[in-house]
């Protein structure tokens, strides 16, 4: 049986990297060749073995790592529309196709979600065994570093997408990967005024190199004060939150007009206060949740946008590692100074 090299999450307190059998796919699934894999914050949970992961159904030990770009090796033989040597990147949403949601075109939020490498084995190993309905072909042009973090990217030029930022103004509060990307994808989408907060200059940094015509440190100046004076007083037409952090998001809807749009995509490690009334109700505030990339809607344009030009995720990919590397890759994705870490397995 052939093998592979493969980071193992073994038990609670250990990943290897490990020789294990290349898996085979089943009639629905394609096998590819990974060519290159980034870390997400998920990974590190699944590391740390922190309470989310503990709860997350996980089954040990498990291929880590979710996202990723390879090429096709073999399709079973219900899956349509794939072929040995199609380039593709990974959908991580792993629908049933048979629920509500997903018989009304809402997959994305399928209630029997299933998630790439959590309820499945992942991708950082050199082939990977994927749902057909989840490998997404894409161009040549679309480099394989790139592909790797389409699954991020795409959540974030959702959020852009949801917000209708042409022709507006856009805070988007923390820029780890997934700020830097809504960054981005307000930017190609036409937004004329973005404004980005985060509490790590290198990000910050980042984030004027991204498209961001303002950043503010929350730790060392006021926010909100910043956002209504770069609004003419009246607050931004929409806010990208992409923190998690729960002074972020309180402060957020107080940078909101009148009328103005949220979308929510970071995730609070607890519950929160909110004067509804006031930042919610009398201001019409239209709040969207995000959990992820519409399918394949989202894929589409993010692959026009991408293929364009119009939209560049390189500048957040601050290393590339070999895989025999993933310690190092996990302590810089640790500490802010990295972003996005990819892995060529
Ligand atoms: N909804 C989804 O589909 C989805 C998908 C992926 C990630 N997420 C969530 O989105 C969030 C961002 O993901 P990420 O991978 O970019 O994580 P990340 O941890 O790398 O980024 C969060 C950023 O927020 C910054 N931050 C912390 N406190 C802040 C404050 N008060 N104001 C401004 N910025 C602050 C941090 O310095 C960091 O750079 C996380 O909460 C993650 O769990 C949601
Ligand atoms: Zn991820
Ligand atoms: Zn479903």
């Amino acid at each position: 049986m052939k093998r592979m090299r493969a980071l193992v999450k073994t038990s609670p307190d250990t990943v290897e990297l490990q020789q294990v059998p290349v898996p085979e796919p089943d009639a629905s699934q394609v096998l590819i060749r990974d060519s290159a894999a980034a870390l997400c914050g998920t990974d590190l949970h699944v590391y740390r073995w922190n309470t989310w992961a503990r709860n997350a159904g996980i089954q040990l030990p498990v291929v880590m790592g979710h996202e990723c770009c390879g090429e096709v090796v073999a399709a079973g033989a219900a899956v349509s529309g794939l072929h040995p040597g199609d380039k593709v990147a990974v959908e991580t949403h792993i629908p049933c196709g048979n629920c509500l949601q997903c018989r009304n075109g809402e997959q994305h939020i399928c209630a029997n979600l299933k998630l790439f490498s959590i309820h499945t084995d992942g991708c950082f190993a050199e082939y990977a065994v994927v749902p057909g309905v989840c490998a997404r072909k894409i161009p040549e042009a679309i480099s394989s570093r790139v592909g790797a973090v389409m699954e991020p990217l795409g959540t974030a030029l959702r959020s852009a997408l949801e917000m209708q930022v042409a022709g507006a103004s856009v805070l988007v509060t923390g820029c780890g990967p997934i700020g830097l990307f809504a960054v981005a994808s307000a930017a190609a989408l036409g937004a004329t005024r973005i404004i980005a907060s985060d509490v790590s200059p290198n990000r910050l940094e980042i984030a004027g190199r991204m498209g961001a015509h303002r950043n503010v440190d929350p730790g060392a100046e006021d926010l909100v004060a910043a956002v209504l004076a770069e609004t003419g007083g009246t607050g931004v037409d929409a806010v990208i939150e992409a923190s998690g952090n729960v002074s972020a998001i309180q402060q957020a809807f107080r940078c909101l007009r009148k009328g103005g749009r949220v979308a929510l995509v970071g995730l609070p490690d607890r519950p929160l206060e909110l004067e509804i009334g006031k930042e919610v109700v009398f201001k019409e505030a239209k709040v969207v949740g995000i959990h992820g990339r519409t399918m394949f809607e989202t894929w589409t344009r993010m692959e026009n946008l991408l293929v364009s030009g119009k939209l560049d995720a390189m500048p957040a990919i601050t290393h590339v590692l070999p895989l025999e590397r993933w310690k190092e890759g996990i302590d810089l994705a640790s500490n802010a100074t990295a972003c996005k870490v990819v892995f060529e397995p």
